[in-house]
C-alpha cells in the first residue's frame, strides 16, 4: 500500500497526461507557455479570486508573498508552531522575525486565542513591529478564518494564507486560497493538487500586487522590457510542462478526487472513532484531506502503532515530530516566551495514515484492522 498513490492516479488519467506532455515537447515552449496562463485563469476562477500567479514551489510562493507585502527586518509575523518548516522559514528568509503560535488540538490549526496573546505580548515588548499572520490550512482543513480575520482587522495585520496543504478546502462556499489578503499554495506531488515535480501559486485580488508578482518571479523584469529590471526578484516560474500536467490533474481533482478523499475520511472515521481522536471537521468546513491524521493516547501508543503498521507493510507518517519553536534552525531566534502546550502534545500523539483518492474501502479496512487488533 502507498501512503499517497501517485502511480494509481497516473494510470487513471494516463492518456490525457501523456498527450499534454507530448504537446508541450512538440511546441518546445518550456518557459511560460500558453498552458501556464490557462492554468492560472482556471485556478483563480475555481478559488474565486481575481488573479493567480504561479511560481516554482510553495516555499517561493510564501517568500514572494512576504516580499510583495513589504515584510522586512524588525517586522513580526505570527505563524502556527505546528506546521511544515517553510511556513516559518520563509519569514526569516525575508529578514523578519517569526513568532510561533500554539494550535487548537481539535483542528491542528493556529489557535485564535493564542494568536491574540502572542500579538499582545509582541506589542507590549515593543521590539518588533507586528505586521502579518500566516495561518496554515493544515492537513487540508482551512484555519479558523472567522476569528483570524477579526484579529487581523483589530491589530491591522495582513493575512498571508498558507494553503500549501489546503487547496480544494472550503468554509461554506468560500474556497481555500481566497481567505488571505494574499494566499499561497503548493503543487508538490503529494499535495491535494500536485504536479510531477515542484510547483506553487499565489492568489490575490489586487492588480498592482499581481503586476509586482509577475515581475518578482522573473528576476524583477519590467513589463515592457525583459532586460530592464525594476526590482530585485527571483527566478521562480512554473514550468510549462508542470502547468500542462496540472491542467489534466485539475479535471480529475474537481470531478472526483476531492469527493473520493472525503469518502476515505468517512470510512476511516467510522472504524476508528471509538478508539482514537479522529479528524474533526467543524460545521460548514470542508477538507481536501492532504493528510488523515489521528491523535493517539500518548507517544508510546503512537510509536507502537507506527511499528505495527510498518511490519504489515503499511506506511504511516508523523506529521510533525517537532514544533517550530524546537527546530534547530531557529535556535538563535530571539523568541518571546509563549506556551506551546497543544503543539507539543500533537508532536507526541499524531499519526498520519495512508490517504489518497484511490484507496478502496478494503484498503481502509486493512489499515484499521492492523490498528485495532
Ligand atoms: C504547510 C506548508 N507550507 C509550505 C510548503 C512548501 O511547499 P513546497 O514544498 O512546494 O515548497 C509545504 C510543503 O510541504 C507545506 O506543507
Amino acid at each position: 500500500m502507498q501512503f499517497r498513490d501517485l502511480k494509481k492516479q497516473y494510470e487513471a488519467i494516463k492518456d490525457d497526461i501523456d498527450k499534454a506532455v507530448s504537446s508541450v515537447i512538440n511546441d518546445s515552449n518550456f518557459i511560460l507557455g500558453s498552458q501556464v496562463k490557462e492554468l492560472e485563469d482556471k485556478l483563480a476562477s475555481y478559488v474565486g479570486r481575481k488573479h493567480c500567479i504561479t511560481c516554482a514551489n510553495g516555499t517561493d510562493a510564501l517568500v514572494l508573498a512576504l516580499m510583495v507585502m513589504g515584510v522586512k527586518k524588525n517586522d513580526a509575523v505570527f505563524v502556527s508552531d505546528f506546521t511544515y518548516i517553510a511556513s516559518a522559514s520563509s519569514i526569516s528568509f525575508v529578514g523578519a522575525t517569526p513568532i510561533f503560535v500554539d494550535i487548537d488540538l481539535d483542528t491542528f490549526n493556529i489557535s485564535p486565542k493564542s494568536l491574540e496573546t502572542a500579538i499582545e505580548k509582541v506589542k507590549s515588548e515593543g521590539k518588533y513591529n507586528p505586521k502579518a499572520i500566516i495561518p496554515v490550512d493544515l492537513f487540508g482543513l482551512p484555519a479558523n478564518y472567522d476569528e483570524i480575520l477579526k484579529i487581523a482587522k483589530k491589530y491591522n495585520l495582513k493575512v498571508i494564507e498558507d494553503a500549501a496543504q489546503g487547496f480544494g478546502g472550503k468554509i461554506n462556499n468560500k474556497m481555500a486560497c481566497s481567505f488571505g489578503d494574499i494566499s499561497c499554495t503548493s503543487f508538490f506531488p503529494a499535495k491535494p493538487l500536485g504536479c510531477y515535480g515542484d510547483g506553487g501559486a499565489i492568489f490575490t485580488d489586487d492588480d498592482s500586487i499581481k503586476d509586482a508578482l509577475l515581475s518578482l518571479r522573473s528576476n524583477g523584469k519590467s513589463p515592457i522590457d525583459k532586460y530592464d529590471n525594476i526590482m530585485i526578484g527571483m527566478n521562480s516560474r512554473l514550468d510549462t510542462l508542470q502547468a500542462a500536467i496540472l491542467l489534466q490533474k485539475f479535471n480529475a481533482f474537481v470531478e472526483y478526487e476531492l469527493e473520493a478523499v472525503n469518502k476515505v475520511y468517512s470510512w476511516y472515521n467510522e472504524l476508528l472513532k471509538d478508539k482514537f481522536k479522529t479528524p474533526m471537521i467543524p460545521e460548514g468546513y470542508y477538507s481536501s484531506f492532504a493528510q488523515y491524521t489521528i491523535l493517539c493516547k500518548n507517544e508510546e501508543e503512537r510509536d507502537g502503532l507506527k511499528d505495527k503498521l510498518k511490519s504489515n507493510n503499511i506506511p504511516s507518517m508523523v506529521y510533525y515530530p517537532r514544533g517550530m519553536h524546537e527546530q534547530k534552525c531557529f535556535k538563535d531566534l530571539d523568541k518571546i516566551s509563549l506556551d506551546y502546550k497543544n503543539s507539543i502534545e500533537a508532536t507526541k500523539r499524531v499519526l498520519s495514515l495512508p490517504m489518497h483518492p484511490y484507496l478502496t474501502k478494503e484498503d481502509v479496512e486493512t489499515v484499521c484492522k492492523v490498528i485495532l487488533n
